[in-house]
């Protein structure tokens, strides 16, 4: 089976009448089941498969559908919270789509103080929280003595939860550092698969063998670790999205972050069109398929792009939300692309607000840690 690689960016026309290309309904469902029974379809297949979910909208519901029922099989209708805490918008790095990248010198940059970081996570237990996500840009300023005395203090006062840290690159000694202080879970999603499009999406000092390396020692080293990727960002083909499912099929990681591009203003990127809420949930549910066990956020950035969008991600296999506990004076300073959501909300409101539409479609909370079903503490 072979397909020419499909420009998501690009409108369908052209998807649906390269004859020969897309996949019968029969195919595709026999094509989505091998995926469900763990087959490791190559890169081709896997083309096919997002090239027909594309073009054909009750196929693409019949994947969402498969997705959704893998993931009530595993983990029943429990949506997962975890509380993010966005301490940081210092960034050393400079990434094409990012809107806190070091270049953009109209950031109102800000860090929470330790306090500040305590009082998150204070108001978060008693909104019933046991997970924090303490997340940043690249910030020099947080040494790895800073972050194991954070971690330290927060291990000591909420021993019951789980601490990720999602700080970006850093070496191996770091890592293990930050894990004997207390920290259990890291996300670095991996951004793009495929060399070429990683460098397109980034300045030539980060490379993806540096990204993978840090991914593989997070795993080594006993992190429940998250990877993932955005959809649609500039110069992304059905083939670097194919690439993505076959780098986590061999990762393994325990948690995917999948979102839409959303350009951010003041960036290479900021005129750029905005990745497709279709082709994110084509690609939670191909994602929930290959790793069946997963930890999947319905993303913030899923939600900003559509009012329903991560009503429509838990629909298509996502099992996690990670509403905001940054403090709200700080929240639109946190900008990693336009129209974000919850920037004027209090923790309390967004609280309230997630629950009421993961009720609305039909799942229930689940506010304990949520660890990885693989997860032996
Ligand atoms: N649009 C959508 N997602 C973005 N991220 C960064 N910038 C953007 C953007 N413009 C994502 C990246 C990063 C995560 C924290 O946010 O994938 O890993
Ligand atoms: Fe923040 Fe809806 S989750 S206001």
């Amino acid at each position: 089976m072979s397909l020419p690689a499909t420009h998501l960016s690009a409108p369908s026309p052209s998807t649906s009448t390269r004859s020969g290309s897309l996949l019968s309904a029969p195919d595709f469902l026999h094509a989505i089941t091998e995926l469900t029974s763990g087959s490791a379809l190559d890169a081709p297949e896997l083309v096919q498969i997002i090239a027909t979910a594309r073009a054909d909208g009750e196929l693409r519901e019949t994947l969402c559908q498969m997705a959704s029922d893998l993931r009530d099989r595993i983990y029943g209708r429990r949506v997962f919270f975890r509380g993010l805490i966005e301490f940081s918008n210092y960034c050393a790095n400079d990434c094409f789509y990012c809107g806190i990248r070091a270049g953009n010198n109209t950031v109102n940059r800000y860090r929470l103080s330790l306090e500040d970081i305590l009082s998150s996570c204070q108001a978060g237990y008693e909104l019933g929280y046991r997970t924090f996500v303490l997340q940043s840009g690249e910030d020099p300023y947080f040494t790895d003595d800073r972050m194991v005395a954070i971690i330290q203090e927060i291990h000591h006062r909420y021993p019951d939860c789980a601490i990720t840290l999602s700080i970006g690159e850093k070496d191996r000694a770091s890592y293990q550092r930050f894990f004997d202080a207390g920290a259990n879970r890291y996300l670095l999603r991996h951004e793009s698969a495929t060399p070429e499009h990683y460098a397109m999406l980034h300045p030539s000092e980060l490379d993806l063998l540096n990204r993978k390396r840090c991914l593989y020692d997070l795993m080594d080293i006993g992190y429940q670790t998250g990877a993932g990727f955005m959809v649609g960002p500039p110069g992304q083909t059905a083939e670097h999205l194919a690439n993505d499912l076959i780098f986590l099929r061999e990762l393994q990681p325990h948690m995917v972050g999948i979102g839409p591009f959303l350009p951010a203003s003041n960036t290479p990127f900021a005129t750029e069109p905005a990745g497709s809420v279709e082709d994110t949930l084509i690609m939670v549910a191909l994602t929930r398929l290959t790793l069946p066990a997963a930890l999947i956020p319905a993303t913030t950035a899923l939600g900003s792009l559509d009012h329903k969008g991560r009503e429509k991600g838990l629909k298509a296999g996502a099992n996690v939300v990670m509403p905001n506990l940054t403090p709200t004076i700080n929240r639109k300073d946190y900008s990693l692309y336009d129209g974000k959501i919850c920037t004027g909300d209090e923790a309390a409101e967004c609280r309230v607000c997630i629950e009421g539409r993961i009720r609305s479609v039909g799942f229930d909370i689940d506010l304990s840690r949520g660890d990885h079903l693989t997860y032996n503490p």
